[in-house]
């Protein structure tokens, strides 16, 4: 019988890894090369975009060559070529762009353009085989924080998102203040686990819906995690002004409760508005353990099923646009080589 499995190889490049992986049939990933650009990006505290267009062009070729290497596969063996185009840093997403358009047009291999948080969303399927739509996904990364409403493949509706900073971004931002440097969330979370999570009562911000916007229909599942990061900033100030030691530990683990519990309340809540027994955590920050621990705990008391990809499938890879890539592939969604880099793409837009 003739072998109808669909090979994927995929490229991202959105913010600071560079990757490509091969993946078959949606599910089985067969390479999955991560090169992060962390160290550089340590010296500055933060990504700089110029710097990590230039390092995506030194890198990207030989990522390819070894994604495609480990797979056991050629090009010839590849039967669509998914690149992230967008949310992202436009330098940045247009290496990946250009790249898997000039592979494309080299080859003759089919082009998928695939959304980044689609494929945060889709890193579940990896590992998870019986997970299947419909179900509620809590997307927190550096760059975004959405809690969506997965219909189907590639029908999504968005319930909530940061009206500011996404969680990823706050944990940065307070890693920064406290002296940890970056990036804050892996940081964050291993001091934290030294510290007293009651020991500083910081705010979890409750917002209102804002009136006629259509897409945080109804009940305040939009995030704000600029005014917490405000109130850690004060904590600290008015602690040194009174001469007093501050307890790191204890203000990571503070703060790290404060955005768990609002996350994992918002998450609770959907599930059950929309009657739905089934959540999915996904990007960076999902790798964090308190924030699993909290969801795991409140998902089982709740008698809803949790899926957490592995943290290599959290944090940015290609692996997870493969995924979304073959769903495109199946509904026959390709692009052509005018497909440019969206930095600003919203999920569910073509
Ligand atoms: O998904 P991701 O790799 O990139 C974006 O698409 O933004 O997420 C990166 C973010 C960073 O802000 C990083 O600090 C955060 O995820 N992060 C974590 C953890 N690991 C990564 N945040 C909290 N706890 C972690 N263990
Ligand atoms: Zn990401």
């Amino acid at each position: 019988m003739e072998d109808k499995a669909i090979t994927i190889l995929a490229i991202e490049s959105s913010c600071d890894e560079t990757a490509a992986a091969v993946v078959k049939d949606g599910r089985l990933v067969m390479s999955n090369i991560i090169s992060s650009q962390i160290d550089i990006h340590t010296l500055y505290g933060g990504v700089v975009p110029e710097i990590a267009s230039r390092k995506h062009i030194e890198r990207i070729n030989r990522v390819i060559e070894q994604a495609l290497k480990e797979a056991g596969v050629t090009l010839h063996d590849i039967d669509a070529i998914a690149v992230t185009y967008g949310p992202g840093l436009v330098g940045a997403l247009l290496v990946g762009v250009a790249e898997a358009k000039a592979i494309s047009f080299a080859t003759g291999i089919p082009l998928i353009g695939v959304h980044h948080i689609e494929g945060h969303i889709c890193a579940a399927y990896i590992e998870h085989e019986d997970l299947k739509p419909p179900f509620i996904s809590l997307v927190v990364s550096g760059g975004h924080t959405h809690l969506v409403r997965v219909r189907d493949h590639g029908e999504y509706e968005i319930l909530g998102r940061t009206r500011d900073d996404a969680a990823g971004e706050a944990f940065d931002k307070v890693a920064r203040a406290i002296g940890l440097g970056y990036p804050g969330g892996p940081k964050i979370d291993r001091v934290a686990k030294e510290g007293n999570a009651g020991a500083i009562e910081f705010p979890r911000p409750k917002l209102r819906p804002l009136a006629g916007d259509q897409n945080s229909p109804g009940s305040g599942y939009d995030f704000s995690f600029s005014g917490l990061k405000s109130a850690v900033l004060n904590y600290l100030n008015s602690e040194k002004m009174a001469g007093r030691d501050i307890v790191v530990a204890d203000v990571a683990a503070s703060f790290q409760k404060a955005v768990t519990d609002v996350l994992t309340e918002h998450a609770m809540n959907a599930v059950k508005e929309f009657d739905c027994d089934v959540l999915s955590l996904a990007g960076g920050v999902a790798s964090n353990s308190a924030l699993r621990a909290s969801v795991k705990e409140a998902c089982d008391a709740a008698g809803v099923k949790l899926y957490c990809p592995s943290p290599v499938f959290c944090t940015d890879n290609a692996a997870m646009i493969g995924v979304a890539g073959y769903y495109e592939y199946i509904k026959g969604n390709f692009a052509d080589l005018s497909l440019n880099a969206v930095p600003d793409l919203k999920l569910g837009q073509r």
